[in-house]
């Protein structure tokens, strides 16, 4: 089935989207299909697009003392990151597989929150060898679910990365392309719904 760009939400009313980087080692592939996801993403319109580069973060491993459910940050670090997550609708992670997981990164990133997360949709792109991040999706899901966060029915599987980056650009084929799109559609349409309450521009609607 096809679904039609007639769901994405407009420029008067965009999508608040955070665009997550995964990988944080010098010379990672994670950069170049994160800044891929970004340019298409801004083409097609209606997303106010949050790019956050985990390298640039550096966020250190999860130090704070109480669970995040209850949202007693200690850290300056830690707020900072409550206060940019809690103003998302919606996410989409672009993440490696590393050793049949995915990134130790992002894991860390995820753990630092919880409610600043739940009930909003994401949208995974991964990517690896032959696989194509398939196991690391496997890996993040669950987490996703403890979080309450919801996945998107389309995600995006690239195997054999290095192939398709050079000079530093991502090159998509069409399949992929077709599928940021429709995977950015159910995202613009989840997020006005699941995430709605949490928008002022909203309430009362
Ligand atoms: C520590 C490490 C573990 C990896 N494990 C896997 C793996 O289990 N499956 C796979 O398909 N690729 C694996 N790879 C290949 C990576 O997916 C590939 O190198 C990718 O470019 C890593 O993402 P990054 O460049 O953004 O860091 C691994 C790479 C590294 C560095």
């Amino acid at each position: 089935m096809h679904e039609t760009p007639d769901a994405q939400p407009s420029s008067s009313n965009p999508i608040r989207l955070m665009v997550v980087v995964g990988s944080v080692r010098p010379g990672r592939a994670g950069l170049s299909v994160a800044l891929w996801v970004h340019e298409h993403t801004s083409q097609i319109g209606g997303f106010d697009i949050d790019f956050v580069d985990l390298a640039e973060l550096n966020l250190p491993f999860m130090n704070e003392p109480k669970h995040p459910k209850f949202q007693e940050y200690r850290h300056r670090h830690t707020i900072a990151w409550a206060e940019r997550v809690e103003a998302a609708d919606a996410f989409l992670f672009v993440t490696p597989e590393y050793n049949y997981s995915y990134s130790p990164a992002l894991k860390n990133a995820l753990d630092y929150l919880h409610y600043e997360w739940s009930g909003k949709p994401v949208g995974l792109v991964s990517y690896g060898g032959l696989a194509g991040g398939t196991r690391g999706l496997a890996a993040l899901r669950p987490v996703l679910s403890a979080l309450g966060m919801a996945g998107v029915e389309s995600n995006i599987e690239i195997p054999y990365i290095a192939r398709q980056i050079d000079d530093g650009f991502f090159h998509p084929t069409d399949r992929q392309v077709e599928k940021l799109t429709l995977m950015l559609t159910q995202l613009g349409r989840k997020a006005p719904t699941i995430s709605g309450a949490r928008r002022p521009a909203l309430v009362g609607v």
